[in-house]
């Protein structure tokens, strides 16, 4: 089991005085892809023109943009909810971009009260994240929401 509370320190250390977003979230990503067992892709996507837009991230190739509603990413902004999904392939819509994924959470991240974008982290295995992991990554998140 990763050790949230030291990864959200090791990220509020990293992103000390650091006023470059594509810095911080491309440290971010890079942390959790050390920091997390079992996990083939972590990263970011942007509310960019009312869509969500890759940002930086860990793993293949992904796609570029969600539009809200479609999708795991889109599911979570359209109900600004956490996403905690033990079998992408009985979530109606889901996006494979890499078809080894099996499982997946997305958390919202939210600034000045509005939705910024999502954190998306997907695994080859089934069930992979735990309600143990979504309150970790709440931690991880609210590091982010102070730093974005
Ligand atoms: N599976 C996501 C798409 C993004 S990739 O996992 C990187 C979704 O259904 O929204």
């Amino acid at each position: 089991m990763t050790n949230y509370e030291l990864v959200s320190q090791q990220l509020k250390a990293l992103t000390d005085g650091v006023p470059y977003e594509v810095a911080n979230l491309a440290n971010a990503s890079a942390l959790l892809w050390q920091e997390m067992k079992d996990i083939n892709w972590v990263g970011f996507y942007k509310m960019m023109d009312g869509c969500l837009v890759l940002g930086p991230f860990q793993g293949k190739t992904a796609c570029i943009q969600i539009p809200v509603g479609r999708g795991v990413c889109g599911t979570a902004v359209a109900e600004d909810k956490v996403q905690l999904v033990y079998d992408v392939h009985q979530f109606p819509g889901h996006i494979a971009c890499d078809c080894a994924s099996n499982s997946e959470i997305v958390l919202p991240i939210h600034v000045d009260g509005k939705i910024w974008g999502v954190l998306d982290i997907d695994s080859p295995n089934i069930g992979r994240f735990t309600e143990e992991d979504k309150a970790g990554l709440l931690q991880v998140v609210e590091v982010l929401e102070s730093i974005l």
